[in-house]
């Protein structure tokens, strides 16, 4: 079986046929979305903008949350920004409306067309590694980026899944494996600047931006490697875009 493997820096790139997507925002929507399934989570509706998420969570009634982030902090009127930790604390959400400056709009990019849709981070890097490869022979790893531009982290962390996807898939019959440009280039990235992921994040413009913000803990949060087996997906909820946990 021959794997193609792939990295958009940008969901705004004109993206591959691929059979499975993993999209990436480290710091920190897609770690976020990874521990409101760890915390016990069922659904999390991901939606472009504020107003559209205070809509959806007026219909849907008081069984929903509002979470997300505009400039790092929470959105006003939202019951959670977007740190993994203080999600991770206040425990026992089920459901909620989730809308992030960049992540939530690369994944609604990412589920445009028939590919099957993964949440990647860091903290489930090996998981959503495996999950994809065993959901098709073209992989493509999207980056969220930051206001329509490159992303330090989300490039790192998207060669990492690189890396861990090279090195897992000859155990899924994988007997030759072609990487793209976008792939050759984030696991170039990842082996200059890694293996200290956290590093590479708290330099980052991103990470300095969450430092002055106070969320230097977060940053370590989404560093952690390997740290948990939840994979969210993309689904679907009364016929819009939905993410579970399994
Ligand atoms: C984003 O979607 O850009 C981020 O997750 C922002 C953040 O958490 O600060």
């Amino acid at each position: 079986m021959k794997y193609l493997l792939d990295v958009a820096f940008l969901p705004c790139e004109k993206l591959k046929d691929h059979d499975c997507r993993v999209v990436v925002d480290l710091l920190r929507a897609s770690t976020q979305i990874t521990t409101f399934f760890d915390a016990g989570g069922e659904t999390l509706l991901p939606v472009s903008d504020v107003e559209e998420a205070r809509e959806l969570k007026a219909l849907l009634g008081d069984d929903w949350r509002l979470m997300g982030e505009r400039g790092g902090l929470p959105a006003p009127g939202f019951d959670l920004g977007n740190s993994p930790l203080e999600l991770a604390a206040a425990g026992g959400i089920k459901n909620a409306v989730i809308t992030t400056s960049n992540g939530t709009k690369a994944i609604l990019a990412a589920a445009c067309g028939s590919a099957d849709v993964l949440i990647g981070c860091a903290r489930n890097a090996e998981a959503v590694a495996w999950d994809a490869l065993c959901r098709g022979s073209r992989i493509g790893v999207v980056a969220a980026g930051r206001d329509g531009e490159f992303s330090l982290e989300d490039s790192a962390c998207a060669g990492l899944l690189v890396e861990k996807m090279l090195a897992l898939a000859p155990s899924n019959g994988a007997d030759e494996i072609e990487l793209t440009d976008g792939a050759i280039a984030a696991l170039a990235m990842w082996q200059r600047l890694g293996p200290d992921l956290e590093a590479i994040s708290a330099e980052s413009e991103h990470g300095r931006i969450l430092c002055a913000l106070g969320f230097r803990d977060d940053i370590s949060f989404c560093c952690e490697t390997d740290s948990t087996a939840t994979v969210p997906k993309v689904s679907h909820f009364n016929g819009i875009t939905a993410i579970v946990g399994r």
